[in-house]
């Protein structure tokens, strides 16, 4: 039956998503989850939701959830599209800007789902590789007919930001739609976030995630930020259910519980400078993060020293792009996780 599937979809590849482990007992810093629970409100908020209602389909359009989005960025509820997590709001968007044969831009490396969405459209993927200190040519974006430009800022692995002038300098130039990804500004200086290029630049669309910041991994739910009429037509794409009732209900209350979303922020970045200056002492290259994780190159192979470490149930990730070093992304947990970690690393024979 497989020979009737679209050639080229059996001509790509799969994304792969990070390990994760069946096994009980590991330390995981491989998909930068958060390592604090999410506020306490959540599980109210949950608990309420969790009763007769759940025959009823929710509501389709998430209309609470985009009021309650909306007035914490300063925007119209109208400019907010709730996903299954922000891979849905990526794949929408994907959906909505490329057809076969179009050509798509993306920095490399950088998070590796963009080159699959555009794969599974039949696209074109066009790579503008990272220059020396994770800087990017915004004229390496231009003048290629590209219909869909995509960048994660902060970037993964690197954890690195371009500044928002530069942002808004790209989206000025740049002829098509350009997706600034998210997922990682709450551990970043808001003073970077794209949101209010927006207002000037119709063609800047915002991802952002429940996963990281509102320790929310396991419940899938995203959104993006965009011009109304954008929204609109996005709207047309997903699902009629994208976003489930528990879902919904709980990034309503997420998003209320700001000050929760600021402790663990806080906790978080005061061990990621910690975790930044043990493995530069160690000898590795660390640049400075603005995520929730590190990218630790140079020091002992990158392999070995993942396999060391996961054999003694502490679970990082091993990743390769072309014209890159090989290097470890760590995730940054908790004080005693990250204890744990630069204790075998100093332990590697
Ligand atoms: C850059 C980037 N964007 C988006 C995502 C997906 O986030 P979500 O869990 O909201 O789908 C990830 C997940 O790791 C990511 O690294």
């Amino acid at each position: 039956m497989s020979r009737f599937v679209q050639p080229h979809i059996q001509a790509m590849q799969g994304y792969i998503p990070g390990e994760q482990p069946r096994g009980v007992g590991f330390i995981k810093l491989n998909t930068n989850e958060n390592p604090f629970p999410p506020s306490p409100r959540v599980f109210e908020a949950l608990t309420a939701s969790i009763g007769d209602r759940l025959r009823l389909y929710p509501d389709p359009v998430a209309t609470e959830f985009r009021k309650t989005a909306a007035a914490l960025h300063g925007v119209e509820p109208d400019m907010i599209l709730a996903g299954n997590g922000s891979d849905d709001l990526l794949t929408i968007i994907t959906r909505a800007f490329v057809g076969p044969g179009d050509r798509a831009a993306f920095a490399s490396p950088s998070y590796l789902l963009y080159s699959t969405l555009v794969s599974l459209q039949n696209g074109r993927t066009a790579v503008v590789p990272y220059g020396p200190g994770w800087s990017l040519d915004a004229g390496s974006f231009l003048g290629q007919g590209f219909k869909l430009a995509f960048l994660a800022n902060p970037d993964s692995p690197s954890g690195t930001v371009q500044p928002r002038a530069w942002i808004a300098e790209l989206a000025g130039r740049l002829d098509c739609p350009l997706v600034v990804d998210e997922a990682y500004a709450d551990f970043a200086d808001p003073d970077g976030h794209a949101i209010p290029l927006i207002a000037d630049h119709p063609n800047v669309i915002v991802t952002r995630s429940f996963s990281k910041g509102y320790s929310l991994a396991g419940l899938r739910l995203g959104y993006a930020i965009a011009r109304t009429e954008v929204v609109a037509e996005l709207m047309k794409i997903k699902d009629s259910y994208n976003c489930d009732a528990l879902s919904q209900a709980a990034g309503i209350a997420a998003l209320r519980d700001q000050e929760h979303l600021a402790q663990n922020r806080a906790r978080i970045l005061a061990t990621r400078r910690r975790l930044t200056d043990a493995l530069r002492g160690m000898g590795y290259t660390v640049d400075e993060s603005a995520a929730n994780f590190v990218w630790a190159t140079g020091g002992r192979p990158a392999r070995e020293t993942f396999t060391w470490l996961k054999e003694r149930l502490v679970l990082v990730r091993l990743m390769s792009y072309p014209g890159f070093p090989e290097g470890l992304r760590i995730t940054v947990g908790t004080d005693h996780e990250i204890d744990r970690l630069l204790e075998l690393l100093r332990e590697i024979p």
